[in-house]
């Protein structure tokens, strides 16, 4: 094992506690120097390693670094996260770099990583927040053969895959809302963004954004009684890193099944997730506006509702808000 990697194993089992220079000098039985140079890579890679002259190395009690070897390690997928993971510190939004690596060939699996996000981007045009080290903040590449307007299923089977991993590690009572929020109490904890890029009439790339507020300790003003997070719910952190790789676990399943079989085992998951149906709610699309109850979501991922006069609306965008 390289010696940063062994550095890290030992300030890992110390978490939160000094570990002397000449300690690990001894352990690994290099140099003071080297000891020096390799601690200053890791806090580089965004450890949160503190240095005392008189007290050695602690790596802090409450780490949770998104660095690639972070995902990684214990990842039990094939392909997403196993190729490419790009991290930054400050992105201005995973979504637009991993579409700029998406032109640029980047693979399958391809994973888009920021601890913080100065331009996060929500659907139709909003901003999402991103403070440092609280969220997840990340974009995945995907080239599926599919034709551009099935890349809306995506979006469904993305909100399964969250909810399945946020089953899988809490007992939040999730809620998925279409098309694509993620919800614990009417509150939204996560949200997801979908993009496509075509070439003439077929998929060159989907990229899936996704923003899960896991650490948030609380909301600016204007959003406070609309956001919450894991913390705010649990009263307790959760790993970041753990969230990502069951995400990524659960993703690789789902679109395994997407692409071998099909979307209709995802549109069954999907409506045992939700509890839209049979909601009064109103969508706005770009230009109308429809009210009625939702009766369910088609075999393309299209939201159906019955309006007051009993008459059947197919709906493929929009923004819902529940009556
Ligand atoms: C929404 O609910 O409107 C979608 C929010 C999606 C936010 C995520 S955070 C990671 C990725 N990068 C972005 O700029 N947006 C998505």
């Amino acid at each position: 094992m390289a010696a940063k990697d062994q550095i890290l194993l030992h300030l890992e089992k110390r978490k939160g506690d000094w570990i002397s220079g000449e300690s690990l000098t001894r352990k690994l039985a290099v140099s003071r120097s080297t000891i020096e140079k390799h601690i200053s890579q890791l806090m580089n890679d965004g450890y949160p390693i503190e240095s005392s002259p008189k007290k050695g190395y602690l790596l802090q009690k409450t780490w949770d670094v998104l660095t690639p070897r972070e995902i990684r390690d214990g990842l039990e997928t094939k392909v997403l996260g196993k190729r490419d993971i790009v991290y930054f510190t400050e992105a201005d939004s995973t979504n637009t770099k991993a579409k700029d690596l998406a032109t640029k060939h980047a693979p399958e699996g391809a994973l888009v990583l920021s601890e913080k996000q100065t331009r996060g981007r929500g659907r139709n045009e909003r901003n999402w927040f991103s403070p440092s080290r609280d969220g997840i903040y990340l974009s995945l590449i995907l080239r599926p053969t599919i034709p551009p307007r099935e890349a809306p299923m995506l979006t469904l089977l993305t909100a399964v895959a969250v909810a399945e991993a946020l089953l899988s590690l809490t007992r939040l009572k999730i809620a998925i809302k279409w098309p694509n929020d993620i919800l614990v109490g009417g509150k939204k904890l996560a949200g997801i963004l979908t993009e496509i890029g075509t070439q003439e009439d077929s998929t060159d790339y989907v990229v899936v954004g996704l923003g899960l507020n896991v650490n948030t300790p609380r909301f600016p003003d204007d959003i406070r009684d609309k956001a919450t997070s894991i913390l705010i719910e649990t009263g307790k952190r959760l790993s970041r890193v753990r969230i990502i790789r069951e995400y990524l676990k659960w993703y690789e399943a789902y679109y395994e099944v997407f692409k071998n079989i099909g979307f209709e085992p995802i549109r069954k998951r999907w409506r045992e997730l939700t509890n839209m149906i049979g909601q009064q709610i109103s969508v706005q699309m770009i230009d109308k506006r429809y009210s009625g109850e939702v009766q369910d979501i088609d075999k393309d991922g299209a939201l159906i509702i019955t309006d007051r006069t009993g008459k059947s609306h197919r709906i493929i965008f929009g923004d819902v808000t529940v009556i």
